[in-house]
Parts: structure tokens; C-alpha cells; sequence
């Protein structure tokens, strides 16, 4: 893939299915991912892979915590979050571990990990791979970051889908680039 496919190409996929990336492929996203830029490198992240059966676990896990809030959620509406981590064959979480510094704000650790998964989408895009952010309301449900392990201080700022891509790969329109970028003088 040439380097304006790998920058300026990348598309998210809704629609993936099996195989996942390899053990190898899984390596060099995660090399990208933690050469995101890092305000005084306190690398404020942590991922987490679910995969095969442990999907089903999330699953039942996003069914409890959205059960806690909605007693009389429907069967069928439970259903539909039990089978939301079967999206895709592998699962990133993406873990903010802020900490306090002097220096450097909350906003400025949240937008490292944020670098960290767009690094990661373009790793898999580059590979070949499909991949899609996800959150919901269900990804800020503290009965979630807790049956994911998450300590106090840390944040679960989404999942990232990953396997697969099937069906047609939509092309993005492409924006115009003078409706974003002004030259200030
Ligand atoms: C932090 C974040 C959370 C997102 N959460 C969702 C989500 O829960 N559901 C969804 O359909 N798209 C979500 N998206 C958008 C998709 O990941 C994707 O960016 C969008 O469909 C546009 O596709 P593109 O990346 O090909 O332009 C999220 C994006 C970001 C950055």
C-alpha cells in the first residue's frame, strides 16, 4: 500500500467477520499505537484484547450494567447487547490511565490515547485489516470499566473493532480541504 492509500484512503468498517488479525499483526498495531505523541511520556493507556469466547463474557457484562439502569429492558433489547462484542473477531478496549501532573492536563492525556487509536485504526488499515471506534453510552457505564479490571483512575474511552472487512468497502466523500484550513497572518 502506498503512503497516500495509508493516510488519506482509510475508512472504518461496520461489517467484520472473521479471520482476526494474526499474533504478528496484533504486534506491529500495538507498535503503532504506542508511538503516539506523549506530553512528557507519562503514557497515559493501556489496551486490552478480548477475544473468541470473551466476547460473549462482554456481552453478558454490557447486558448487566445496561440491566442495572433498565429493570424491565426487553429480552430481545438484552440480546442485542449481548451480541454487540460479536461485531468482530477482536476487540481493543482503550484504557486512559490520567494521572494528576503539574503540567500536563487530563484533556492532554486523553488526546495521547486518542493519538494512540487513530494510530492503531491506520495500522490496521495498512494491513489490510477493517476496523471501527465504537462507544455508546454502554462504554461509559462504570459496571463495565469495573468487570473490565479498570482501577479508579482509569477511563475505558471506547473499543476498536477489528477483523475482516465484508461487503463493499464505502468510499468517504472528500472533504475540501479550504472548508477546514485557513492561513492566519
Ligand atoms: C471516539 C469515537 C467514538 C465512536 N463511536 C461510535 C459508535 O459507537 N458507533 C458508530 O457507529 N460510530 C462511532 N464512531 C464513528 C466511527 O468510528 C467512524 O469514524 C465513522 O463511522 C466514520 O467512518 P470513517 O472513519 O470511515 O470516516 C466513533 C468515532 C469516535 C472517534
Amino acid at each position: 500500500m502506498d503512503i497516500k492509500e495509508a493516510l488519506v484512503d482509510r475508512v472504518s468498517n461496520p461489517a467484520l467477520t472473521e479471520p482476526g488479525p494474526t499474533e504478528k499483526q496484533l504486534e506491529l498495531i500495538f507498535k503503532a499505537a504506542l508511538r503516539a505523541p506523549d506530553h512528557g511520556r507519562l503514557r497515559p493507556w493501556r489496551f486490552i484484547t478480548i477475544k473468541g469466547d470473551a466476547r460473549n463474557r462482554l456481552g453478558d457484562l454490557f447486558a448487566e450494567a445496561v440491566l442495572s439502569d433498565q429493570k424491565d429492558l426487553s429480552e430481545d433489547a438484552l440480546n442485542r447487547y449481548r451480541g454487540m462484542p460479536l461485531r468482530a473477531p477482536v476487540l481493543i478496549a482503550l484504557v486512559c490511565k490520567a494521572r494528576q501532573h503539574p503540567k500536563i492536563p487530563e484533556i492532554e492525556q486523553q488526546l495521547s490515547l486518542g493519538a494512540a487509536a487513530q494510530n492503531i485504526l491506520h495500522g490496521a488499515y495498512a494491513q489490510g485489516m477493517g476496523a471501527m471506534w465504537r462507544t455508546g453510552a454502554i462504554s461509559y457505564h462504570p459496571m463495565v470499566a469495573s468487570g473490565l479490571g479498570l482501577e479508579a483512575n482509569e477511563q475505558l474511552l471506547g473499543f476498536i473493532y477489528l477483523g475482516t472487512p465484508y461487503g463493499a468497502r464505502k468510499k468517504r466523500p472528500e472533504l475540501s480541504i479550504d472548508d477546514f484550513v485557513s492561513a492566519w497572518e
